[in-house]
């Protein structure tokens, strides 16, 4: 497949690395800089403006930086401001918004709506259609499965916003909801449609509505075959698609200096 560069508008201030690809009827705004070897395809915007672009003459899109060798796909839609990290990856139709800051690694997936002012580690990942409040913020190795929320308004309608924070290596499962300011620790597991209302300490499950601490991931054990007696967790000894360890093991990983 080729890109036919149809209706494609790049801002004079952009800075587009080496051997970057562009898709047909995409828009890259001023002051974006898009790393070498990465691809946006088709209908996507890079650098939305903020609100004051229309109403301000003397406006000036801020700073936003796509790493090298990122793959963003169609209908994506990122705002002026963010920033992200190397290898940074998109599904299709996602929705993020400014002052996003991630690290290496990180992919978001279909339908995905992240609402700006949020820091994310390396290597998290989204799967498709979660909400990620204002004021998150997610460690390293952080995943989050479908329809998950992120929410930040103790009581709405306020003016209060404060996200939940994640710790690295989590796991947020499926329908679960983060009541604002909720503090999930490292390695933890949130069960499904589990509603975390308190905070959860390092290595726990927290599973129901309202959550609670029903055990330690460490007693999780593997339905992985021949493997039935072992404890699953912490997953980073068991699971290594995609990760840096890959090949060589989590310990090998750290030992040669944790490089992304
Ligand atoms: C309903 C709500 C306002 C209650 O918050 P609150 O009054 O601060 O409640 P508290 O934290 O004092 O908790 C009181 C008790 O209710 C429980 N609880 C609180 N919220 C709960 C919820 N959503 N579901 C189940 N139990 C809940 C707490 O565990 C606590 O139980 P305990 O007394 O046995 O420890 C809050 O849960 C909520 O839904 N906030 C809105 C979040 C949101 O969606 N914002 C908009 C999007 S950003």
């Amino acid at each position: 497949m080729k890109f036919n560069n149809i209706n494609v508008h790049i801002s004079p201030l952009a800075k587009i690395g080496k051997n970057v690809k562009i898709g047909d009827n995409t828009i890259i705004y001023d002051n974006v800089e898009i790393g070498d070897d990465s691809i946006v395809c088709n209908n996507c915007v890079i650098g939305e403006p903020l609100n004051s672009y229309y109403s301000n003459d003397n406006y000036t899109n801020p700073i936003t930086v796509i790493g090298k060798n990122s793959l963003i796909r169609s209908h994506t839609i990122i705002y002026a401001g963010s920033r992200f990290g190397h290898h940074f990856m998109t599904g299709h139709t996602v929705i993020i918004r400014e002052e996003t800051i991630m690290g290496a690694h990180c992919s978001v997936g279909t339908l995905c709506d992240i609402e700006g002012y949020v820091t994310f580690g390396n290597y998290c990942r989204l799967h498709s259609y979660v909400n990620i409040g204002q004021h998150s913020k997610l460690g390293n190795f952080v995943f989050v499965y479908p329809y998950v929320n992120f929410t930040n308004d103790p009581h709405p309608p306020s003016t209060i916003c404060v996200g939940p924070t994640i710790g690295d290596f989590s796991q947020i499962a499926a329908h679960a909801v983060l009541l604002p300011g909720a503090q999930v620790g490292k390695n933890c597991l949130v069960g499904v449609n589990t509603t975390v209302v308190n905070d959860v300490p390092d290595g726990s499950v927290v599973s129901g509505n309202p959550g609670k601490i029903v055990g330690r991931t460490a007693w999780i054990r593997s339905k992985e075959e021949g493997k039935e007696n072992t404890s699953y967790y912490p997953w980073i000894y068991n699971f290594d698609r995609g990760m840096p360890w890959k090949g060589i093991g989590y310990d090998k990983w750290v030992e040669d200096g944790s490089k992304i």
